[in-house]
């Protein structure tokens, strides 16, 4: 297959940061996604229908004119966010909650520390019929990196999808075996998003012949068994995946340093290596729902009406971009040549 048009995906998982960051990120995202999940973890962290309003305000005045692009809105979960803040948040439009737990990645230091104080905000979100979405893991020092999803999943998840049945609940960017077995073994109500990273590499790809900043991200990369899970699962065609790039762009010199960020920015290049990833695993056929039909079912909105083409073409992603700060970025994949193009 040389080409191939599926309907307009949308984006359920990214980081558009905020300030002069917008104009690029959001024109990377529009130029191909429709509508996109936009994470609250800005410092300070989005936390009230008011920030997340103001936060929509600075992303569509950043969004081209000609554009249909549609950002969703999120706000933060605290120790501190009350009710009140879930039921407003609802009649501002926002789309959903994110959960964090504390430390557990880029800008989360105000993030809940104690689960168990979050159930009645839990509560509020299933009466409003809120989903709630979860960066799963634990930050106990004393568990392993590679560890804290599997088990967020057996101390955590569990227990939440058991006391809140009736919550629809996103865990993000699984990366484990594990995860994938939970989710698929679930109800209707539980569903996961999938990074390009997560399905193209494996931890070789972050160690191996040196330490490789640009493929480190949160959930860290996990041992090749997992990302083949994730691989069969896309395959699988099942609704409960659906595509969320998590691109969380960090400029050049705060990834190549000492302690580098965590997160990839991929908007320039994810679909097409979704693609590349389908492609290789002889399901093309299955991309359409994954990018664009298992999301809007998952959050009860429509799907969209216009179509996108991808044409089996080589080109090569940038070494760098430069941000409108004038501060270059890698963009992921950086350097290497791919399969499919955007028809544009
Ligand atoms: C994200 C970021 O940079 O904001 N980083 C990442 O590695 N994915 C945060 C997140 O989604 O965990
Ligand atoms: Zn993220």
């Amino acid at each position: 297959m040389n080409e191939i048009s599926i309907i307009t995906p949308d984006d359920w998982h990214l980081h558009f940061r905020d300030g002069d960051m917008l104009q690029e990120t959001v024109l990377a995202t529009a130029r191909c996604f429709q509508r996109a999940i936009v994470m609250p973890n800005l410092v300070p962290p989005v936390t009230n229908a008011q920030m997340a309003k103001d936060y929509k305000q600075r992303i569509v005045e950043a969004t081209p004119k000609e554009s249909q692009f549609e950002p969703l809105m999120t706000i933060y979960l605290t120790n501190q966010t009350t009710q009140q803040d879930i039921k407003d948040a609802k009649a501002a439009g926002v789309v959903a909650a994110k959960l964090y737990p504390a430390g557990a990645t880029t800008n989360s230091d105000a993030a809940v520390s104690q689960l168990d104080a979050l159930n009645p905000v839990l509560e509020t979100m299933t009466e409003v019929d809120m989903p709630l979405l979860i960066h799963g893991e634990v930050t106990d020092h004393v568990i392993d990196i590679f560890d804290r999803e599997k088990i967020f999943i057996e101390e955590k998840l569990t227990r939440i999808v058991n006391q809140f049945p009736q919550l629809r609940i996103v865990l993000e960017h699984i990366t484990t075996k594990e995860a994938v077995d939970f989710i698929q073994s679930g109800s209707s109500k539980l569903a996961a998003t999938i990074t390009p990273q997560h399905l193209l590499l494996n931890r070789n790809d972050l160690l191996v012949g040196g330490i490789r900043p640009h493929n480190f991200c949160l959930p860290v990369l996990k041992r090749n068994i997992h990302q083949q899970a994730l691989r069969e699962a896309v395959a699988s065609g099942s609704k409960k995946f659906f595509l969320g790039t998590d691109s969380a762009p960090h400029e050049k010199h705060r990834k190549e340093n000492a302690c580098g960020c965590a997160g990839c920015y991929s908007a320039w290049s994810a679909i097409e290596l979704y693609t590349q990833v389908f492609e290789e695993l002889n399901v093309l056929d299955n991309l359409e729902a994954f990018a664009s039909l298992n999301g809007p079912n998952f959050y009860q909105l429509p799907v969209n009406q216009t179509h996108i083409t991808l044409v089996k073409e080589s080109w090569t992603i940038p070494e760098e971009i430069t941000l409108p700060n004038g501060n270059p970025i890698v963009p992921f994949f950086a350097g290497q040549t791919i399969n499919w193009k955007l028809k544009v």
